[in-house]
């Protein structure tokens, strides 16, 4: 029996990830921006659970949570970084506030609860950190920049965390799902608002018009089950091993093997010392 700790346990992957692992025995310290979208879980897993109410914008809040849950003789050994959402629209239309709100959350989040778990964690000889990524966190794509920055950036942390954590027994994941049936394209994705509203004087109404019907569509018939990831997980921790990347779901495979062998990096080239001009096409 281990004890998690998964940020974003409303609803979605965070909350599948929750009931898989506190139906296997575990113990779970839940933490929601609202605590009252989980209680639910809480009251049925009274003895396994603590509940904590947790924006991963707020670095106190996360070290809060993860010292009074040690105190109550909660200590993770496993963490989440599960919260997140996607910013859309093309880059020039993104305001500022938006950009800040997506990279204090999807990265600044990830950086602040690996921060304040990983010294229990030493201490006790051992752990796993998922972060949760994306498949858009190792190939861009048009209309999704700011999502793509800082899930690229969730990407490399992980990379360059797990080696220099390894000597302490802890395993660091970079969990990277395609698409899964939960609210990312719906209620949760911010858009800009020539996306939002669709402006056909925007030079970028083509773009926006073709994302807006691509969300519409993708929502709620994701081919993927959140509670897939969840089994994965799982297993990863009562088998006491964790790869560095873990690419979910039959479409994240997909695009994997589209863009790393049909045009991964299409226009890098390399310069060498003795070298000085890249070759134009
Ligand atoms: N679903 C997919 O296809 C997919 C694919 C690749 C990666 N992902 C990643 O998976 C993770 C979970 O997303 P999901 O698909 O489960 O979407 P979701 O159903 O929209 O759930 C998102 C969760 O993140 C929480 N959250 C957002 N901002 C937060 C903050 N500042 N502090 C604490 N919690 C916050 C939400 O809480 P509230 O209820 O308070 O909003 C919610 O619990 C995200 O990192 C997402 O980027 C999802």
């Amino acid at each position: 029996m281990r004890t998690w700790l998964i940020t974003g346990t409303s609803r979605g992957i965070g909350r599948a990830i929750a009931e898989v692992a506190l139906a296997a025995g575990h113990r779970v310290i839940l933490t929601a921006r609202r605590p009252s979208s989980v209680e639910d879980l809480h009251q049925q897993y009274p003895e396994q659970t603590m509940l904590f109410p947790l924006d991963v914008q707020q670095r106190t809040q996360a070290f809060h949570v993860v010292s009074a849950a040690a105190k109550a003789g909660f200590v993770p050994s496993v963490l989440v970084n599960n919260a997140g959402y996607g910013l859309v629209g093309a880059l020039e239309d993104l305001t500022p506030e938006s950009i800040q709100r997506q990279v204090d959350t999807n990265l600044l989040g990830v950086i602040w609860m690996c921060q304040a778990v990983l010294p229990h964690m030493r201490q006790n000889g051992g752990g796993f950190i998922f972060n949760i990524s994306s498949i858009a966190g190792y190939f861009g794509f048009k209309g999704t920049t700011l999502y793509n920055a800082t899930k690229f950036a969730v990407t490399g942390l992980s990379e360059a965390l797990a080696q220099e954590v390894a000597p302490f027994g802890i395993y660091v994941c970079n969990v990277a799902p395609g698409p899964y049936r939960t609210d990312w394209a719906g209620s949760s994705l911010e858009k800009a608002p020539s996306l939002e509203h669709l402006n056909p004087n925007s030079p970028y109404y083509e773009l926006h018009a073709l994302m807006a019907e691509r969300y519409a569509q993708m929502n709620g018939q994701q081919p993927g089950d959140p509670k897939h990831i969840a089994h994965v997980l799982l297993h990863c921790v009562e088998m006491g091993w964790a790869p560095k990347h873990l690419i979910l779901g039959d479409e994240a495979r997909q695009t994997w093997d589209k863009y790393t062998s049909l045009r991964n990096f299409p226009e890098l080239q390399f310069i060498a010392h003795t070298e000085e001009a890249p070759i134009r096409p």
